[in-house]
């Protein structure tokens, strides 16, 4: 029977360039598409550029350019990067579009009409010198339960506590010093423990992988807090209807952005977004790291269910990319950007050798220079001539010298 799958991986955010960490995922994720292709089944590849949220937006103030700028800079060098890794993809969109902006007002308008978001007055720290509200990441100060200096406004790396910025003791924002106040802001939540039933049921189901079932569990056993979407002007995003100045939470809209390159492909392509999205016929499968199961296994299927589409039929999710046994690390030189990895090597190399690790777990995936040189030489270059070498002689030998058309087994690679 013919399959239809519609893939994507995780989104890259156009913050920052390609890495080989990025690319574990892209070949992942291409090598599964070619492979369902090859059966003979439908198998299109969807990503986009995730564009929003406050680093880029301070990015583009601190260069003096526009944000749009930024991040069509950005799209430019991914995609020609993913090119040269030979990624697949049938769309590589945007959640900057204003199909991704439609889509997120509708789902926005959808919870809310089923009751599920609610607006809450808040405490957080507010620069008087730069007029905006400080993200938890751009406050430094002593962390309250160990006396820990230093520590960022979300969680102290000493200690691991987790707490309030507004909790912090000496807070100083790391982008000009200056010590913030504290304001009131309302914000807009999604009350996520209303789908704690529902997530569990579809935690035990075969969408969501052994290897991570018992975290996602877990996680709904403690008691799921409710999430806001909404932040405060100045951001990047998506003004949300109906409220001045604020504006949903990069996380809100970019796993949306599936849906949005989606939609993008169908108008091009004469297919309708429901055909993939609300067809019980369509197979949805998410790639993503280990560091955004939250995301994809509890909020997005939540979002989905509450506006009325498709779930993940299967959300696959790897670990992270090392590199001879560490994590990829500037100094030490093995912080790898896709670009630079192709000015020394073929692209076949690498997508071989990542291939050849793949597994349903989430255990980190080593690239050892050692290993990769051997299994590049013996694993794919003496394995190919050889087969190649074979391939002649038995053609030669056996059938004349002349090849025929490949059976339906063999099939074609579109
Ligand atoms: O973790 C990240 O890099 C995110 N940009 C991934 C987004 S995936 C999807 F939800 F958009
Ligand atoms: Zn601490």
């Amino acid at each position: 029977m013919k399959r239809r799958l519609l893939i994507t991986s995780g989104l890259p955010y156009a913050n920052g360039p390609i890495h080989l960490g990025h690319m574990v995922e892209a070949v992942q994720t291409d090598v599964f598409a070619r492979a369902m292709r090859m059966r003979g089944h439908e198998a299109l590849y969807m990503c986009a550029d995730d564009t929003h949220g406050t680093p880029i937006e301070l990015r583009a103030h601190e260069l003096g350019v526009r944000p749009e700028d930024l991040i069509a800079e950005a799209a430019a060098s991914h995609k020609a990067d993913f090119a040269g890794f030979g990624i697949d993809f049938a769309n590589y969109y945007t959640t900057h579009s204003e199909e991704n902006r439609e889509l997120s007002n509708a789902f926005f308008s959808r919870m809310k009409a089923g009751g599920y978001i609610h607006e809450r007055t808040v405490k957080q720290l507010y620069s008087e010198e730069l007029e905006r509200f400080l993200p938890d990441r751009f406050v430094k100060g002593t962390c309250p339960k160990c006396g820990a200096t230093e520590q960022y406004g979300d969680v102290c790396e000493s200690c691991k506590a987790r707490y309030d910025a507004v909790d912090l003791v000496d807070a100083r924002c790391v982008l000009d010093g200056n010590v913030p106040v504290v304001r009131e802001s309302a914000h807009l939540f999604v009350s996520l423990s209303d789908f704690s039933e529902f997530l569990r049921e579809y935690c035990l189901s075969e969408s969501i992988g052994e290897s991570i079932r018992g975290f996602v569990l877990s996680w709904i056993d403690e008691g799921l807090q409710d999430w806001n979407i909404s932040r405060d002007k100045p951001y990047f995003g998506f003004e949300i209807p109906g409220y001045k100045d604020k504006y949903f939470y990069v996380w809100m809209d970019a796993p949306i952005g599936y849906m949005a390159s989606t939609c993008d492909w169908c108008k091009r392509n004469g297919r309708t977004l429901e055909s993939y999205w609300k067809d019980a016929g369509t197979e949805i499968w998410h790639f993503i790291g280990k560091d955004i199961i939250y995301f994809h296994c509890l909020f997005w299927p939540a979002m989905l269910k509450a506006a009325g589409y498709n779930l993940p039929h299967r959300i696959h999710t790897h670990g992270f990319l090392t590199v001879n046994g560490k994590k990829m690390s500037k100094s030490r030189g093995t912080f790898i950007l896709a670009a630079d990895y192709l000015k020394h090597l073929p692209a076949d190399y690498l997508r071989f050798y990542i291939a050849s690790k793949l597994s349903t777990g989430v255990e980190d995936i080593d690239l050892n220079i050692e290993d990769f040189y051997f299994k590049t030489r013996s694993g794919l270059i003496d394995n190919l001539a050889n087969l190649h070498n074979r391939s002649f002689s038995f053609a030669e030998s056996k059938l004349g010298g002349e090849l025929g058309e490949l059976g339906s087994e063999g099939g074609s690679r579109s």
